[in-house]
């Protein structure tokens, strides 16, 4: 019953191994062991299924899912959500989406209107135990009012895009417009990670996508390329990589040649003074 739920705090007054013996050295040692279980620290990015999550000398040892990039123990932030497919697949990895903010540009009444998938896959990770929230704009998200006093492990955007302004993808204004979002983008999740997060974006990497030069829109905001992982669609099933606007918004598109950039604080020791 307790293997799905997760808690702020875990308390646990006067451990103790049991009376084994005399108070000799196996018993010292026994009470170490345990002692040790208890306040094991900053095991959530081990590779161990089983991880010990310690706070302020508490612990919970929980049973970590993985898909691909992303682990049931991250908090995890999804901007920029299209019928929110991603979101689900992750959930139904996880088996719970209690670690996860699942959120969209649209509003929930336009995200119905663009997406006829979306409301079946908001409904299941609800169920899931996974926030949803509609009407967050990526280049503003840290100022609003539930996500001001989160922080993430993981802050995700898949495709972003500002939307079909011109026919053309390589026009300079909309380039510029594309630019605006990632830029606004980068600069809110920089604030919203926890230390040792990371902000994921997943791009074209062909012409005229890479004319963005998500690498240098993310420097300007303080983060720095860690690694950038080729994508593949596969790799996460049920999700639909959706064009988001326009007539055919709920239409998908060939992601062709494309990487998950994944971007970290380049400078940890500044933002903890
Ligand atoms: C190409 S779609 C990708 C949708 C979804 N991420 C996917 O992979 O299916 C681009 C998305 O960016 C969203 N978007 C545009 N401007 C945004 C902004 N300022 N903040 C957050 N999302 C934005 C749109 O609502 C649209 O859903």
């Amino acid at each position: 019953m307790l293997k799905e739920q997760f808690f702020d705090r875990i308390v646990f007054n006067f451990p103790h191994a049991g009376f084994h013996g005399k108070e000799d050295e196996n018993w010292v040692v026994n009470h170490q062991t345990l002692h040790a279980r208890n306040t094991r620290s900053g095991g959530l990015q081990t590779e161990n299924k089983w991880v010990v999550v310690a706070m302020e000398g508490e612990t919970r040892v929980a049973d970590v899912k993985k898909i691909k990039h992303y682990w049931s123990s991250h908090k995890i932030l999804l901007v920029g959500e299209g019928d929110f497919s991603f979101s689900l697949s992750l959930a139904r990895a996880f088996g719970s989406g209690a670690n996860m903010v699942a959120t969209s540009h649209d509003t929930r009444e336009m995200l119905e209107t663009k997406h006829e998938t979306a409301v079946g896959n908001v409904e299941e990770i609800e169920k899931l135990g996974c926030l949803v929230l509609h009407g967050i704009d990526a280049s503003e998200m840290s100022e609003n009012e539930v996500l001001k006093p989160m922080k993430f492990d993981r802050i995700v955007f898949n495709f972003p895009h500002a939307g079909y302004h011109t026919r053309w993808e390589h026009q300079k204004y909309q380039i510029k417009l594309h630019r605006r979002v990632v830029k606004g983008f980068f600069k809110n999740a920089g604030l919203m990670l926890e230390k040792n997060g990371e902000t994921h974006i997943t791009h074209k990497i062909a012409y005229p996508f890479c004319k963005w030069k998500v690498e240098k829109l993310a420097q300007k905001s303080g983060l720095i390329l860690k690694e950038e992982c080729i994508f593949s669609r596969e790799d996460y099933p049920g999700y639909i990589n959706k064009r988001g606007d326009g007539r055919r918004s709920n239409g998908t598109f060939p992601v062709g040649k494309c990487s998950t950039f994944k971007f970290k604080i380049a400078n940890e020791d500044w933002m903890k003074n």
